[in-house]
């Protein structure tokens, strides 16, 4: 990475300086890295530099990935204020958020700022992995739904969710609901079903299908899918969901690299009327 190579040129080794992470992420004024085990005991240093970045109070390794159901990060401050909690403003809309216990994914930028656009005014949406508010908080201020239902089902990010629908004034718009999305979802009032979740997100297609109106609506199916079945999987898999109602596919991108050979992608998918 160009910033940490040129700030660290003179104190590490050239053998360390190609160790350096390809990129840090970035969320409010807390910055969060990766370092390979043949680096860590240049973590202090590491950290210091990217301390002396404008505007940023915190810095904190990520230790692996996201654990279990409720997508709990695994972090540690290593330099700065120790408080995990801050508020990025992306887009004209705050979230507040603690990034040691709730998940914010920097490399979800375009699809948070594209997923509004796509909104019709007076649409009902349904968000069923709703987190602090990643899809639901910009829908509210960016397009004219009628309706936002947000569910989440770790209290932390959903404590957040709410606090997040107050500081930007959605709450006329956005519903949130804590609980198993499967439990507490509404059937049979989406006009757009939001299923921004990996790993298992073909398991929610059923529901989701439920969530849409009678008449139908459109899916933003989210996959963690290996690149060589970049949308063939994705795509299959709402198909066979859809058993025999229509379908068409109204968008496909990869949303980010997930990790090496493996893509996140998104498939929107129009599905027409439960009653032929
Ligand atoms: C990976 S985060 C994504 C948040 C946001 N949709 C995004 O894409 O940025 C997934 C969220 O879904 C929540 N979750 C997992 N299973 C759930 C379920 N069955 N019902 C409701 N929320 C669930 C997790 O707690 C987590 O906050």
């Amino acid at each position: 990475m160009r910033y940490l190579r040129a700030a660290l040129g003179d104190r590490l080794t050239s053998e360390e300086l190609g160790l350096l992470p390809a990129g840090f992420d970035r969320v409010g004024d807390i910055v969060s890295v990766s370092l390979p085990p043949e680096l860590m005991h240049r973590a202090p240093e590491v950290a210091q530099a990217l301390l002396e970045l404008k505007d940023v109070r915190t810095v904190a390794l990520r230790e692996g990935g996201i654990a279990g159901r409720l997508r709990r990060p695994r972090i540690r401050v290593i330099a700065g204020g120790p408080s995990t909690e801050t508020t990025h403003r992306e887009g004209g809309c705050l979230f507040k958020l603690d990034v040691a216990r709730v998940m914010f994914s920097p490399g979800n930028l375009y699809e948070r700022a594209r997923l509004p656009k796509l909104v019709g005014p007076g649409e009902v949406i349904v968000d069923l992995f709703a987190g602090v508010g990643q899809f639901s908080i910009p829908i509210a201020r960016h397009a004219r739904p009628s309706r936002v239902c947000a569910i989440e089902l770790n209290p932390v990010a959903y404590g957040y969710l709410r606090e997040n629908i107050r500081l930007n004034r959605v709450g006329h718009i956005v519903r949130p609901l804590l609980g198993d999305c499967s439990t507490v979802a509404p059937r049979g009032v989406a006009d757009r079903v939001v299923l921004g979740i990996l790993h298992v997100t073909h398991r929610y297609l059923p529901l989701a299908l439920e969530v849409l109106k009678p008449s139908g609506g459109v899916i933003h199916y989210h996959e963690s899918v290996p690149s060589g079945l970049r949308f063939e999987r994705p795509v299959k898999r709402i198909l066979q969901a859809a058993a025999g109602r229509e379908v068409e596919i109204v968008g496909k991108r990869v949303v980010k690299r997930y990790a090496p050979g493996v893509d996140h992608v998104v498939v929107d998918a129009r599905i027409g009327s439960s009653t032929g």
